[in-house]
Protein backbone atom coordinates (compact mmCIF):
# COMPACT_ATOMS: atom_id res chain seq x y z
CA UNK A 1 0.00 0.00 0.00
CA UNK A 2 1.17 3.72 -0.92
CA UNK A 3 1.75 5.70 2.65
CA UNK A 4 0.82 8.07 0.58
CA UNK A 5 -2.82 9.51 1.23
CA UNK A 6 -3.55 11.70 -2.13
CA UNK A 7 -3.06 9.70 -4.78
CA UNK A 8 -3.53 11.29 -8.04
CA UNK A 9 -2.14 10.38 -11.42
CA UNK A 10 1.65 12.30 -11.49
CA UNK A 11 3.38 12.26 -15.54
CA UNK A 12 7.02 12.96 -15.90
CA UNK A 13 7.77 14.56 -19.15
CA UNK A 14 11.72 14.02 -20.32
CA UNK A 15 12.20 11.14 -18.51
CA UNK A 16 16.20 11.69 -17.65
CA UNK A 17 18.04 10.43 -14.57
CA UNK A 18 15.98 12.73 -11.79
CA UNK A 19 12.81 11.46 -12.82
CA UNK A 20 13.91 8.02 -12.92
CA UNK A 21 15.39 8.46 -9.41
CA UNK A 22 11.59 10.12 -8.44
CA UNK A 23 9.75 7.17 -10.29
CA UNK A 24 12.12 4.42 -8.53
CA UNK A 25 11.54 6.24 -5.13
CA UNK A 26 7.92 6.70 -5.31
CA UNK A 27 7.41 2.59 -6.43
CA UNK A 28 9.88 1.34 -3.88
CA UNK A 29 7.43 3.42 -1.47
CA UNK A 30 4.38 1.83 -2.62
CA UNK A 31 2.81 4.39 -4.85
CA UNK A 32 0.73 2.71 -7.44
CA UNK A 33 2.52 2.43 -10.59
CA UNK A 34 -0.63 2.73 -12.98
CA UNK A 35 -0.71 6.15 -11.74
CA UNK A 36 2.47 7.11 -13.01
CA UNK A 37 3.24 8.63 -16.36
CA UNK A 38 6.41 9.04 -18.32
CA UNK A 39 6.93 11.00 -21.18
CA UNK A 40 10.10 11.31 -23.45
CA UNK A 41 11.41 11.86 -26.50
CA UNK A 42 13.17 8.18 -27.74
CA UNK A 43 12.24 5.87 -26.51
CA UNK A 44 15.14 3.54 -24.94
CA UNK A 45 14.15 4.90 -21.30
CA UNK A 46 10.67 4.71 -21.58
CA UNK A 47 11.16 1.07 -22.43
CA UNK A 48 13.55 0.93 -19.32
CA UNK A 49 11.28 2.62 -16.85
CA UNK A 50 8.15 0.19 -17.89
CA UNK A 51 9.90 -2.92 -17.39
CA UNK A 52 11.80 -1.82 -14.27
CA UNK A 53 8.83 -0.19 -12.34
CA UNK A 54 5.56 -0.88 -15.06
CA UNK A 55 4.61 2.65 -14.90
CA UNK A 56 2.85 3.68 -18.22
CA UNK A 57 5.19 5.23 -20.90
CA UNK A 58 4.51 7.00 -23.95
CA UNK A 59 6.20 9.19 -26.27
CA UNK A 60 3.46 11.66 -27.21
CA UNK A 61 3.27 14.55 -23.95
CA UNK A 62 0.20 14.99 -24.67
CA UNK A 63 -1.32 12.00 -24.20
CA UNK A 64 0.62 12.11 -21.06
CA UNK A 65 -0.90 15.34 -20.13
CA UNK A 66 -4.58 14.21 -20.88
CA UNK A 67 -4.53 11.10 -18.59
CA UNK A 68 -2.94 13.04 -15.52
CA UNK A 69 -3.78 15.14 -12.49
CA UNK A 70 -0.38 16.42 -11.85
CA UNK A 71 2.78 17.38 -14.41
CA UNK A 72 6.06 17.24 -13.71
CA UNK A 73 8.25 19.00 -16.28
CA UNK A 74 11.88 17.49 -16.13
CA UNK A 75 13.41 18.79 -19.78
CA UNK A 76 16.50 21.03 -20.36
CA UNK A 77 16.16 24.40 -19.08
CA UNK A 78 17.26 25.39 -22.74
CA UNK A 79 13.69 23.63 -24.33
CA UNK A 80 11.49 24.44 -22.02
CA UNK A 81 9.60 27.48 -23.52
CA UNK A 82 9.55 24.86 -26.88
CA UNK A 83 8.15 21.88 -24.43
CA UNK A 84 5.63 24.56 -22.70
CA UNK A 85 4.60 26.39 -26.52
CA UNK A 86 3.71 22.92 -27.72
CA UNK A 87 1.77 21.66 -24.86
CA UNK A 88 -0.32 25.03 -24.13
CA UNK A 89 -0.57 24.69 -28.30
CA UNK A 90 -2.16 21.13 -27.97
CA UNK A 91 -3.08 20.04 -24.54
CA UNK A 92 -4.91 23.42 -23.82
CA UNK A 93 -6.26 21.52 -20.51
CA UNK A 94 -2.60 21.96 -19.24
CA UNK A 95 -3.90 25.51 -17.47
CA UNK A 96 -6.27 22.94 -15.09
CA UNK A 97 -3.15 20.83 -13.12
CA UNK A 98 -1.22 21.00 -11.18
CA UNK A 99 2.14 22.29 -13.04
CA UNK A 100 5.62 21.26 -11.31
CA UNK A 101 9.03 21.46 -12.46
CA UNK A 102 12.50 20.40 -11.88
CA UNK A 103 14.37 22.86 -14.06
CA UNK A 104 17.01 24.84 -13.07
CA UNK A 105 16.81 28.56 -13.16
CA UNK A 106 13.43 28.84 -14.99
CA UNK A 107 11.50 31.20 -12.71
CA UNK A 108 7.88 30.70 -11.81
CA UNK A 109 7.05 33.79 -14.01
CA UNK A 110 8.06 32.38 -17.39
CA UNK A 111 5.87 29.56 -16.53
CA UNK A 112 3.13 31.81 -16.21
CA UNK A 113 4.13 33.83 -19.51
CA UNK A 114 4.58 30.23 -21.47
CA UNK A 115 1.14 28.51 -19.93
CA UNK A 116 -0.49 31.10 -18.92
CA UNK A 117 -0.92 33.09 -15.81
CA UNK A 118 -3.88 30.69 -13.90
CA UNK A 119 -1.72 27.66 -13.84
CA UNK A 120 -0.73 26.15 -10.64
CA UNK A 121 3.06 25.96 -10.74
CA UNK A 122 5.62 24.42 -7.94
CA UNK A 123 9.35 24.87 -8.92
CA UNK A 124 11.61 22.09 -7.23
CA UNK A 125 15.08 22.06 -7.37
CA UNK A 126 16.20 18.67 -6.55
CA UNK A 127 20.24 17.75 -5.92
CA UNK A 128 21.36 14.63 -7.15
CA UNK A 129 21.69 12.67 -3.87
CA UNK A 130 18.17 12.62 -4.70
CA UNK A 131 19.88 9.96 -6.76
CA UNK A 132 20.19 7.57 -3.69
CA UNK A 133 17.42 8.55 -1.72
CA UNK A 134 19.36 11.06 0.29
CA UNK A 135 18.45 14.01 -1.56
CA UNK A 136 17.53 17.76 -0.60
CA UNK A 137 14.82 19.46 -2.96
CA UNK A 138 13.64 23.17 -2.39
CA UNK A 139 10.08 23.78 -3.23
CA UNK A 140 8.46 27.14 -3.98
CA UNK A 141 5.02 27.61 -5.32
CA UNK A 142 2.84 30.43 -7.03
CA UNK A 143 0.00 32.25 -4.38
CA UNK A 144 -2.74 29.84 -6.56
CA UNK A 145 -1.39 26.66 -5.32
CA UNK A 146 -3.30 24.55 -2.94
CA UNK A 147 -2.52 23.26 0.52
CA UNK A 148 -3.95 20.27 -0.72
CA UNK A 149 -1.11 20.62 -3.89
CA UNK A 150 1.83 21.35 -1.70
CA UNK A 151 0.98 18.12 0.65
CA UNK A 152 0.54 16.06 -2.20
CA UNK A 153 3.87 17.39 -3.88
CA UNK A 154 5.91 17.47 -0.54
CA UNK A 155 5.06 13.64 -0.30
CA UNK A 156 6.24 12.99 -3.44
CA UNK A 157 9.55 14.23 -3.34
CA UNK A 158 9.88 12.77 0.30
CA UNK A 159 10.32 9.78 -1.15
CA UNK A 160 13.97 10.82 -2.51
CA UNK A 161 15.43 12.87 0.78
CA UNK A 162 14.34 15.94 2.05
CA UNK A 163 11.76 18.49 1.33
CA UNK A 164 12.11 22.41 2.24
CA UNK A 165 9.70 24.52 1.44
CA UNK A 166 10.56 28.65 0.62
CA UNK A 167 8.24 31.11 0.96
CA UNK A 168 10.17 33.28 -1.70
CA UNK A 169 11.08 32.44 -4.37
CA UNK A 170 14.74 34.09 -4.57
CA UNK A 171 15.86 31.53 -1.95
CA UNK A 172 15.82 29.22 -4.32
CA UNK A 173 19.39 30.28 -5.57
CA UNK A 174 20.50 30.17 -1.97
CA UNK A 175 19.10 26.51 -1.75
CA UNK A 176 20.86 25.53 -4.98
CA UNK A 177 23.96 27.39 -4.38
CA UNK A 178 24.43 25.34 -0.92
CA UNK A 179 22.19 21.61 -1.42
CA UNK A 180 22.34 21.34 -5.37
CA UNK A 181 26.52 22.45 -5.51
CA UNK A 182 27.07 21.34 -1.63
CA UNK A 183 27.69 17.58 -2.96
CA UNK A 184 30.59 18.75 -5.04
CA UNK A 185 32.13 20.85 -1.80
CA UNK A 186 32.56 17.59 -0.05
CA UNK A 187 33.98 15.59 -2.63
CA UNK A 188 36.42 18.23 -2.97
CA UNK A 189 36.99 18.01 0.54
CA UNK A 190 36.70 14.47 0.50
CA UNK A 191 39.18 14.16 -2.39
CA UNK A 192 41.85 16.29 -0.25
CA UNK A 193 41.27 14.11 3.10
CA UNK A 194 41.92 11.17 0.85
CA UNK A 195 45.07 12.71 -0.78
CA UNK A 196 46.37 13.74 2.51
CA UNK A 197 45.89 10.14 3.66
CA UNK A 198 47.91 8.77 0.58
CA UNK A 199 50.55 11.44 1.11
CA UNK A 200 51.33 9.44 4.49
CA UNK A 201 51.73 5.96 3.23
CA UNK A 202 47.89 4.34 2.75
CA UNK A 203 47.01 3.43 -0.93
CA UNK A 204 44.05 4.89 -2.39
CA UNK A 205 41.38 2.29 -1.42
CA UNK A 206 41.70 2.06 1.95
CA UNK A 207 42.01 5.99 1.91
CA UNK A 208 38.82 6.42 0.26
CA UNK A 209 37.18 3.69 2.26
CA UNK A 210 37.92 5.88 5.45
CA UNK A 211 37.03 9.33 4.35
CA UNK A 212 33.48 7.97 2.51
CA UNK A 213 32.43 6.46 5.63
CA UNK A 214 33.46 8.70 8.32
CA UNK A 215 31.75 11.37 6.09
CA UNK A 216 28.47 9.51 6.12
CA UNK A 217 29.34 8.66 10.10
CA UNK A 218 29.73 12.40 10.34
CA UNK A 219 26.34 13.30 8.50
CA UNK A 220 25.08 10.66 10.42
CA UNK A 221 25.62 11.57 13.96
CA UNK A 222 24.48 15.07 12.84
CA UNK A 223 21.55 13.92 11.90
CA UNK A 224 20.85 11.86 14.69
CA UNK A 225 21.54 14.74 17.33
CA UNK A 226 19.85 17.88 18.46
CA UNK A 227 23.24 19.53 19.30
CA UNK A 228 24.45 22.04 17.10
CA UNK A 229 27.43 21.24 14.74
CA UNK A 230 29.97 23.35 16.23
CA UNK A 231 28.93 21.55 19.15
CA UNK A 232 29.58 18.04 17.90
CA UNK A 233 32.92 19.55 16.66
CA UNK A 234 33.54 20.27 19.81
CA UNK A 235 32.81 16.70 21.37
CA UNK A 236 35.49 15.44 19.34
CA UNK A 237 38.32 18.29 20.01
CA UNK A 238 39.45 17.66 23.10
CA UNK A 239 41.82 20.30 24.13
CA UNK A 240 45.68 20.13 23.22
CA UNK A 241 44.87 16.38 21.22
CA UNK A 242 45.59 15.51 18.05
CA UNK A 243 42.38 16.98 16.46
CA UNK A 244 42.78 20.59 18.20
CA UNK A 245 46.25 20.81 15.98
CA UNK A 246 43.86 19.73 12.93
CA UNK A 247 41.22 22.32 13.48
CA UNK A 248 43.53 25.05 13.93
CA UNK A 249 45.48 24.42 10.67
CA UNK A 250 41.92 24.57 9.12
CA UNK A 251 40.81 27.62 11.57
CA UNK A 252 43.88 29.14 10.03
CA UNK A 253 43.00 29.27 6.86
CA UNK A 254 39.79 30.52 7.49
CA UNK A 255 37.76 27.41 6.28
CA UNK A 256 34.22 29.34 7.83
CA UNK A 257 35.24 32.20 5.40
CA UNK A 258 36.01 30.61 1.80
CA UNK A 259 32.54 28.34 2.68
CA UNK A 260 30.68 31.95 2.56
CA UNK A 261 32.80 32.81 -0.21
CA UNK A 262 31.57 29.62 -2.55
CA UNK A 263 27.99 30.02 -1.66
CA UNK A 264 28.34 33.81 -2.24
CA UNK A 265 29.78 32.91 -5.35
CA UNK A 266 27.44 29.94 -6.56
CA UNK A 267 24.52 32.12 -5.60
CA UNK A 268 26.01 34.85 -7.58
CA UNK A 269 26.17 32.77 -10.83
CA UNK A 270 22.42 30.92 -10.01
CA UNK A 271 21.11 34.85 -10.18
CA UNK A 272 23.34 35.28 -13.80
CA UNK A 273 21.72 32.32 -15.52
CA UNK A 274 18.47 33.24 -14.47
CA UNK A 275 18.59 35.89 -16.33
CA UNK A 276 18.90 33.44 -19.31
CA UNK A 277 15.79 32.29 -19.22
N1 LIG B 1 20.20 15.61 -12.74
C1 LIG B 1 20.15 16.36 -11.65
O1 LIG B 1 20.78 16.09 -10.65
C2 LIG B 1 19.25 17.57 -11.59
C3 LIG B 1 19.19 18.32 -10.42
C4 LIG B 1 18.34 19.42 -10.38
C5 LIG B 1 17.56 19.72 -11.48
N2 LIG B 1 17.64 18.98 -12.61
C6 LIG B 1 16.82 19.34 -13.77
O2 LIG B 1 16.16 18.21 -14.28
C7 LIG B 1 15.94 18.40 -15.67
C8 LIG B 1 16.37 17.18 -16.40
O3 LIG B 1 17.70 16.92 -16.10
P1 LIG B 1 18.33 15.52 -16.40
O4 LIG B 1 19.68 15.49 -15.79
O5 LIG B 1 17.34 14.44 -16.07
O6 LIG B 1 18.49 15.69 -18.01
P2 LIG B 1 18.50 14.61 -19.14
O7 LIG B 1 19.07 13.34 -18.61
O8 LIG B 1 19.12 15.22 -20.35
O9 LIG B 1 16.96 14.40 -19.43
C9 LIG B 1 16.17 15.21 -20.21
C10 LIG B 1 15.21 14.30 -20.95
O10 LIG B 1 14.27 15.08 -21.65
C11 LIG B 1 13.96 14.37 -22.85
N3 LIG B 1 13.36 15.28 -23.81
C12 LIG B 1 13.97 16.20 -24.60
N4 LIG B 1 13.05 16.86 -25.33
C13 LIG B 1 11.83 16.36 -24.98
C14 LIG B 1 10.51 16.65 -25.36
N5 LIG B 1 10.23 17.59 -26.26
N6 LIG B 1 9.51 15.93 -24.80
C15 LIG B 1 9.77 14.97 -23.89
N7 LIG B 1 11.02 14.66 -23.48
C16 LIG B 1 12.03 15.35 -24.02
C17 LIG B 1 15.27 13.79 -23.30
O11 LIG B 1 15.00 12.72 -24.20
P3 LIG B 1 16.12 11.86 -24.97
O12 LIG B 1 16.30 10.60 -24.16
O13 LIG B 1 15.50 11.56 -26.30
O14 LIG B 1 17.34 12.72 -25.06
C18 LIG B 1 15.90 13.37 -21.98
O15 LIG B 1 15.58 12.05 -21.62
C19 LIG B 1 16.72 19.63 -16.09
O16 LIG B 1 15.83 20.70 -16.30
C20 LIG B 1 17.63 19.91 -14.92
O17 LIG B 1 17.83 21.30 -14.77
C21 LIG B 1 18.46 17.89 -12.68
Amino acid sequence: MSKQADVRTIGFIGAGNMPRSIIGGMIRGGYPADKVWASNRSRPKLDALHSDFGIQVTQDNHELVAACDVIVLSVKPQIMQEVCADLKAHSPDITKKLVTTVAAGVPIAKYHAYLGNETRVIRIMPNTPSLVGEGVSGLCADTSVTEADRSYITQVFDYVGLTIWLEEESSIDVLGAVAGSGPAYFFEFMDGLQKAAEALGFDATTARAMVQQTALGAAKMATESELSLEELRKQVTSKGGSTAKGIEAYQEHKLNEISDQAVRAAVARNQEMAKLF
